[in-house]
């Protein structure tokens, strides 16, 4: 019995060490220490044994038994750890491969024109001022001397929520806001670039959302050569210096005088072409003098203050500075146009 115990673990222990992977190792453990196992089976015979065989037997087959067990435990530890190995080595990633490109994108040509108008008005000293795109009757029409059925209403097509509650059409109401937050008091210079809505059909130079970017400057003793003057340094630095600027009698109900300012043709000098139809001049954008009516309804004594305001488009802009020839590319997202204006940052 003795020696069949010893051959029992010399054979398993073999087994053991032979064995390639973890089903084939919990089949030796329940072959052998199983309760159908040839070593459950030794220890059944031991009935027939004296009594101080007994132990001595008993003994010597827990001996086995844990000596196969612990060789298995060992085993499959090292089984174990040989698969993490495999698992490891079969994942293994070169870090020093270069990545697969990312596509950058670049800033789009009206956020770039927005900003450089910005910079060059934060450079005279003016601030940017913002205000609700879903905007009040009150702001976008009245504030701006255009009372309810005001025929220059027509002007400007608006989508209305309610009767009292539209789309901005213009970035104007942000000058009544401006000014009515300012209780009174001068001086304000702002500029405030945003988007404004109308009910227009989408052609070559109509959007139904497109943006603007207005002006205003309120004081004592402004004057309309202040206003001639700024203008003129704007078109110039946006333009180039050598552009000559105009100014054109205009109507807006907002401001008293009105004006429109020209530009002087780039591509023919001024002798007239087909892109300034002929006349050697390019119309820019709307201004004034605010008018005292809406001075007086923000809160100011018309007497004392006065102020300029001006509004442009930077969709025009940008289209008369690169040569854009359709509103809509603006804003389709084509990036064959977009890329065009990508530069290194
Ligand atoms: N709000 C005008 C428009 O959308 C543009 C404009 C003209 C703004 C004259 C002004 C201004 O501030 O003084 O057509």
């Amino acid at each position: 019995m003795q020696e069949r115990l010893k051959e029992l673990q010399a054979e398993a222990i073999q087994k053991v060490t032979q064995a390639v992977g973890l089903k084939e190792l919990n089949d030796i453990r329940v072959a052998y220490l199983g309760k159908k196992g040839p070593i459950t089976e030794v220890l059944r015979g031991m009935g027939k044994l004296s009594a101080e065989e007994r132990p001595v037997m008993g003994a010597l087959a827990n001996e086995v038994r844990e000596a196969i067990s612990t060789k298995i435990e060992e085993k499959q530890s090292e089984l174990e750890e040989a698969a993490v190995q495999a698992k490891l080595a079969a994942e293994t990633i070169d870090v020093t491969l270069p990545g697969r490109p990312v596509k950058v994108g670049s800033h789009h040509p009206l956020t770039k024109i927005i900003e450089e108008i910005e910079d060059l008005f934060i450079g005279m000293g003016y601030e940017i001022a913002e205000g609700p795109e879903v905007e009040q009757d009150y702001y976008n029409f009245e504030a701006l001397n255009l009372p309810k059925g005001h025929p220059a209403r027509d002007m400007q097509d608006s989508f209305y929520i309610t009767e009292e509650i539209l789309l901005r059409t213009h970035t104007s109401p942000v000058q009544a806001r401006t000014m009515e937050k300012h209780q009174g008091k001068g001086p304000i210079k702002i500029i405030c670039p945003g988007k404004v809505y109308r009910r227009d059909n989408d052609d070559a130079t109509h959007s139904h959302q497109f943006m603007q970017i207005e002006g205003l400057v309120v004081g004592e003793n402004i004057r309309m050569s202040d206003l001639k003057g700024t203008l003129e340094v704007f078109a110039k630095k946006m333009f180039g210096a050598d552009r000559e600027i105009r100014l054109r009698p205009s109507f807006f109900p907002f401001t008293e005088p009105s004006v429109e300012m020209d530009i002087s043709c780039k591509m023919c000098g001024g002798h007239g072409c087909s892109v300034c139809k002929h006349t050697g001049w390019i119309e820019i954008l709307g201004a004034g003098m605010v008018h005292p009516n809406v001075l007086e309804m923000a809160g100011y004594d018309a007497k004392k203050y006065s102020g300029f305001a001006f509004g442009m488009g930077p969709e025009r802009i940008a289209m008369l500075k690169y040569g854009i020839d359709d509103i809509r590319h603006f804003y389709t997202d084509d990036v064959r146009f977009l890329k065009q204006f990508a530069v290194e940052e």
